[in-house]
């Protein structure tokens, strides 16, 4: 890991469902630190837009939705379920699964957008240690994360993990369809040109794809706790 980052941030990369969510929750849990789902911010921003009526392409109008996220928060729900709250609406619900997560990734795309909800994130970290994950925490958010990672896995894998998560059953067409939604959206979220999702050239690479989420946790603690 880099000697010259001195922020006591984790920060958690790489494309959707490579594991990042569960290693990222359960660390934080465990070491009693601030969590932050990056993810979070976008979907509940894509599915406002939708709520409203708002264009995915419409930047100005997006970025004025931006204010109302202010009002977001987090809560640990029963057995490490992250709640997340847009005021005292639980929105939890409408901001999963693929469809919101097209969303996100439409809203993602816009200068605009990144630069409005910056600071949000960043205000995660004031108050002390945090645990973060997304595309871009390791490059813009947190640059001077002490700890950084860039998990992967197959796209297969990837997709069973969002069918068994959104608990739909693993048929080879609904295999395909997840496969091809995720293709879609790394494909987006890799190639926009402001923030693209890509590894921290001081990133350590984790291959997840044979790992169980208990091992990926105990490898990446294993670093974190013996700095
Ligand atoms: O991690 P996730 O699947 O919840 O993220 C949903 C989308 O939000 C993702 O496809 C792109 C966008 N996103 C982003 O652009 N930057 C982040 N740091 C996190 C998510």
């Amino acid at each position: 890991m880099s000697r010259e980052a001195t922020d006591p941030v984790v920060a958690i990369d790489g494309p959707a469902g490579s594991g990042k969510s569960t290693v990222a929750r359960a660390l934080a849990r465990s070491l009693g630190w601030t969590y932050l789902d990056t993810g979070a911010i976008y979907r509940t921003l894509g599915w406002l837009a939708h709520q409203e009526g708002v264009s995915v392409d419409d930047e100005e109008a997006l970025v004025k939705l931006c204010g109302r996220l202010q009002d977001l928060s987090f809560k640990w729900g029963e057995d490490g379920v992250l709640l997340v709250f847009l005021g005292d609406r639980d929105v939890t619900e409408a901001i999963r699964g693929e469809e919101a997560g097209r969303w996100a990734s439409d809203v993602s795309r816009h200068p605009g957008v990144r630069a409005a909800l910056l600071d949000l994130q960043r205000s995660f970290a004031r108050r002390g240690h945090l645990v973060t994950e997304g595309r871009d925490t390791g490059t813009v958010v947190f640059p001077r994360a002490r700890w950084k990672f860039f998990l992967t896995a197959s796209l297969e894998e990837r997709a069973r993990r969002r069918l068994r998560e959104m608990g739909m059953e693993e048929t080879p067409r609904n295999l395909a369809v997840v496969m091809e939604a995720m293709r879609e959206r790394d494909l987006q979220d890799s190639t926009r040109p402001v923030a693209p999702l890509r590894r921290a050239e001081d990133a350590l690479e984790v291959d997840t794809t044979d790992l169980s989420p208990d091992e990926v946790l105990a490898h990446i603690k294993q670093i974190v706790e013996g700095e």
